[in-house]
C-alpha cells in the first residue's frame, strides 16, 4: 500500500534533511560560529534546539530570558539552517517544583520523584499543564516568524521515565476520565466484573489508580489506566499544540515518538501531529537490531499513514545508557541512516551535534565527538550528509508494500496483563516472530490496526490479538472474506474491549472465520518445546483445538497434546484464514509465510545467494541479510538494497545508482556492509531473481 505525501505539512527543508539536537546552552557562546561552520561543512539542514532549555528560558516565573536563543536563532537562520524548535516543557526547572511540589509525580508504591534528572512531573498537575503551555506560547509569539524557524517540536519523549503517575491529582483525573468512558458508575462495576472479589464501587470517589495492593488488581481497572495514561500524555501534548496552532497555523508540529514504546498508543496520537518523528536507538547486545530498526522504522511510516516521517534522534556510535555502550563499527552509521530512508524517512537527524562535556550523557556519542574533526565518526557525519544531498530527489516518494502486520496497543496491554495463562506470552515476542520471518523473505510490510482499511494488502498477519472489538474483527473476517489471505496466531479474540472472555471456546471473535474451537489452553513450561508433524517446532502455547470447518495442516507429536492439530487452515469466501496454535520456531514461521506469500503471490526472495549457498540455509534461517525495499514516486522508482552481510554482493538493478552517479546494467554492486540506492523503471523485483551475486 502507498500514499502519498500531499496531505501532510513538512518543514520547509529541501530534499532530505540531516541534522541533530543542538545544545548550544551546554557551551560557551564563542564556539558557536564554529558549530555553523561545521553544520555548513557537514551538510546539515535542520537542528532541534531547545529540548532542555525551559530554566534558561524562563530562570524564574513568567520572566524570559531569550537573548541567548535569539542569537542562537539568527545564526542558524544566517546559516539557511532550517530549526524544529522544542517548547522546552520536557523538564521543569528546580524551581517549578520548589514552588508546586504536588507537580512532582509519584510512583505505584507511593514515592515522589525529585527533580536533579529530567522529566520530573505530573502530566495530570494543572501547575505543569499551565507552565508548558505558557512557556509554548512564549515561544511561539517569539519565534512565530522568524526565518529559521520550519517546525515545532513538542515536549521531548513523552512518557520516557514518567509514563504514569499515581497521585491524587492523577487519581481525581482517572476518575474524570472514567465518568467520560462509562457515564455511570453500573457500567463501570459491569465493565470492570466487580461483582468478583467484592470490589464493588458505589460512589466514583471511591475509585483509585490501580496502585499498590495485596493481590492482583482487577485487570480492567489496569486496562483503563493504561488507556488513561496514554490519554492523559496526549492531553499535555494537545494543550501545547493547541497554544502553537493558534499562533503559528502553518507551522508543522511534531513530537518524537520511541518506536515499540510500550505505554503510548502511538496510533491513536499521530493523527494529532502534523509530522511523524521518532528516536531510534540499537541495543548493542542483540544480534538482530538491524530488523529491529527496520521494523520501527516499518511502524513509523504506518503510524503516518504511508506518509514521510523523520527519524529524530539516533546516535553516530556509542549511546551511554545501556550496560555496555557499543561503539558503531564503520560504515554502520551510513547502513543504519539509508536504512531508515529506505523505510521511508526523510529526514535523518542524531541526538546530538556535540558530544556533551559535562551532564550525565557526556559518554553519549555526538556528531561532533569530544576528540573534534580528526575522527572516523565526523567523517562519517560529513559523508552521510553528503549521501543524503544525493538521495534528494527521493524526498516525498512512497514505500511499496503489500502486506501488513495487525499491531494494537490495548491489545498489547490486556494480553501482559496479571493471572494469564502463562507469562511467557509477551506481545513484542510475538509480533517480532512475525515480523522477522517477514523480513528474512525480504518482504516490506505494514503495521495496522485491526480496525483499518486492509483492502490494499495481500496478507494481513495478526500476532496473537488478545483483545479485540466486535467491528475490528468484522474487519478482518470481510478481509478474508474478499480474497485476503490471513495468518492467525494463538491466544487472539479471547477477550472484549472490557477485557471480558468471550464465552462459548476459544479464540471467542475469531472462532467463525478460523473455523475452530478451543476448548482449553495448554501452556508449555519455560524452555519446553513440542514437535509439529510437519517437522516444525514450538514453544511458549499449544491448545486443545477441535476443527469446525477449518482443515488441519499439521498436529502435535508431542507435547500436552499429541496428535490434536498444531494449524489449520479454512477458505472464506474468496480468502483463506490461517491459525497457528503455538509459537513456531524462526524456521518454520518462515517456511509457513512463504507458502502464504506464494498463495498470495507476494515476491519473496528465493534461490540461491551469491556464494552459490541456499538463502535458506540448512537451520532454514535465511543467511544472506539483504534488504530491498522499494520507494515510489510519480515517474521514478527507487530501490534500495542494504548489505547487512560481511561479503559484496551483486542484485538484479538497471537504471542509475544515485550515491556513485554509476549507471547500472542488469545488476548493482554493493560492497560489504553497503548500500545501494538505484533509480529504475521499476520493472523488476531484484526479490524475484534468484541470484544476489
Ligand atoms: C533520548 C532523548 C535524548 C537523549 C537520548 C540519548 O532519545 O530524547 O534527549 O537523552 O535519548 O540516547
Amino acid at each position: 500500500m502507498t500514499t502519498s505525501s500531499s496531505s501532510r505539512r513538512w518543514p520547509r527543508v529541501p530534499g532530505i534533511a540531516f541534522g541533530g539536537d543542538y545544545n548550544p546552552e551546554q557551551w560557551p557562546e564563542d564556539i558557536w560560529a564554529e558549530d555553523i561552520a561545521l553544520m555548513g561543512e557537514a551538510g546539515v539542514s535542520m537542528v532541534t534546539v531547545g529540548v532542555f532549555s525551559w530554566a534558561l528560558l524562563e530562570p524564574t516565573q513568567g520572566n524570559y530570558d531569550f537573548g541567548w536563543l535569539d542569537r542562537v536563532m539568527d545564526l542558524l537562520a544566517g546559516a539557511g539552517i532550517g530549526v524544529d524548535l522544542a517548547t522546552a516543557t520536557a523538564s521543569p526547572p528546580p524551581w517549578f517544583s520548589h514552588r508546586y511540589p504536588e507537580s512532582l509525580p509519584v510512583t505505584r508504591e507511593g514515592h515522589r520523584l525529585w527533580h536533579g534528572a529530567r522529566q520530573a512531573y505530573c502530566p495530570s498537575s494543572t501547575a505543569y499543564r499551565a507552565g508548558s503551555t505558557a512557556l509554548a506560547g512564549a515561544l511561539a509569539h517569539r519565534y512565530g516568524t522568524h526565518p529559521a524557524l520550519v517546525m515545532w517540536h513538542v515536549n521531548n519523549e513523552y512518557g520516557c521515565h514518567t509514563p504514569e503517575c499515581f497521585c491524587d491529582a492523577s487519581a481525581a483525573a482517572f476518575r474524570r476520565w472514567l465518568r467520560e468512558r462509562y457515564g455511570d458508575l453500573d457500567r463501570l462495576n459491569e465493565a470492570w466484573g466487580t461483582a468478583f472479589w467484592s470490589q464493588h464501587y458505589s460512589d466514583f470517589d471511591e475509585v483509585v489508580p490501580p496502585r499498590l495492593t495485596p493481590a492482583s488488581n482487577n485487570p480492567t481497572q489496569t486496562l483503563d489506566w493504561k488507556r488513561f495514561c496514554s490519554d492523559e500524555l496526549l492531553a499535555c501534548f494537545v494543550a501545547e499544540r493547541d497554544v502553537l496552532r493558534a499562533i503559528t497555523p502553518d507551522v508543522p508540529i511534531t513530537t518524537n515518538f520511541m518506536g515499540a514504546f510500550k505505554p503510548i498508543d502511538y496510533f491513536s496520537w499521530a493523527p494529532h501531529e502534523d509530522v511523524v518523528s521518532d528516536d531510534h536507538y540499537l541495543m548493542g547486545a542483540d544480534p538482530a537490531k538491524h530488523i529491529r530498526l527496520s521494523m520501527s522504522a516499518d511502524l513509523m511510516r504506518s503510524l503516518g499513514g504511508g506518509n514521510p516521517w523523520i527519524l529524530m534522534e539516533q546516535s553516530t556510535s556509542a549511546v551511554n545508557w545501556q550496560p555496555r555502550n557499543v561503539a558503531k563499527a564503520p560504515g554502520q552509521l551510513k547502513r543504519n541512516s539509508l536504512q531508515h530512508v529506505a523505510r521511508g524517512a526523510d529526514a535523518i537527524c542524531f541526538f546530538q551535534w556535540r558530544a556533551s562535556g559535562s551532564g550525565a550523557e557526556k559518554y553519549h556519542s555526538g556528531m561532533l565527538p569530544h576528540a573534534g574533526t580528526d575522527t572516523r565518526v565526523w567523517r562519517e557525519v560529513v559523508a552521510l550528509g553528503a549521501d543524503l544531498k544525493t538521495l534528494a530527489e527521493v524526498a516525498g516518494s512512497a514505500v511499496e508494500c503489500d502486506v501488513a502486520i495487525v499491531w494494537d496497543w490495548p491489545a498489547w496491554w490486556a494480553v501482559e496483563l496479571d493471572s494469564h495463562p502463562s507469562t511467557d506470552v509477551q506481545y513484542l515476542d510475538l509480533v517480532q516472530a512475525t515480523y522477522d520471518a517477514f523480513w528474512h523473505l525480504d518482504v516490506t510490510v505494514d503495521f495496522v490496526r485491526p480496525d483499518a482499511d486492509l483492502s490494499g494488502y495481500k496478507i494481513v498477519a495478526v500476532p496473537s490479538l488478545y483483545l479485540v472489538s466486535d467491528d475490528a474483527a468484522a474487519n478482518l473476517t470481510r478481509y478474508v472474506e474478499g480474497g485476503g489471505h490471513l495468518v492467525c496466531n494463538f491466544f487472539s479474540g479471547i477477550v472484549d474491549p472490557d477485557d471480558a472472555i468471550r464465552l462459548g471456546g476459544y479464540p471467542g471473535a475469531f472462532r467463525q472465520l478460523l473455523g475452530v474451537r478451543v476448548e482449553e489452553f495448554y501452556p508449555l513450561l519455560e524452555h519446553q518445546t513440542v514437535t509439529l508433524a510437519d517437522g516444525s517446532t514450538g514453544r511458549v502455547w499449544t491448545e486443545l483445538l477441535t476443527p469446525a470447518g477449518a482443515q488441519v495442516v499439521t498436529t502435535y507429536v508431542d507435547g500436552p497434546l499429541p496428535g490434536s492439530p498444531a494449524i489449520t487452515r479454512r477458505e472464506v469466501g474468496s480468502g483463506v484464514a490461517y491459525y497457528v496454535t503455538t509459537l513456531l520456531d524462526a524456521a518454520s514461521t518462515q517456511r509457513l509465510l512463504h507458502g502464504v506469500c506464494d498463495a498470495a503471490a507476494v515476491a519473496t526472495r528465493s534461490g540461491e545467494n551469491n556464494a552459490g549457498a541456499p538463502i535458506i540455509n540448512a537451520d532454514g534461517i535465511e543467511a544472506a541479510g539483504i534488504e530491498t525495499i522499494r520507494r515510489r514516486a510519480d515517474g521514478a522508482s527507487y530501490l534500495f538494497v542494504i548489505n547487512h552481510t560481511d561479503r559484496e554482493v551483486d542484485v538484479p538493478a538497471t537504471g542509475l545508482e544515485l550515491l556513485s552517479g554509476t549507471p547500472t546494467a542488469g545488476s548493482v554492486h554493493v560492497a560489504a556492509g553497503g548500500v545501494a540506492v538505484v533509480r529504475d523503471d521499476g520493472a523488476i523485483d531484484a526479490r524475484s531473481h534468484a541470484a544476489v551475486g
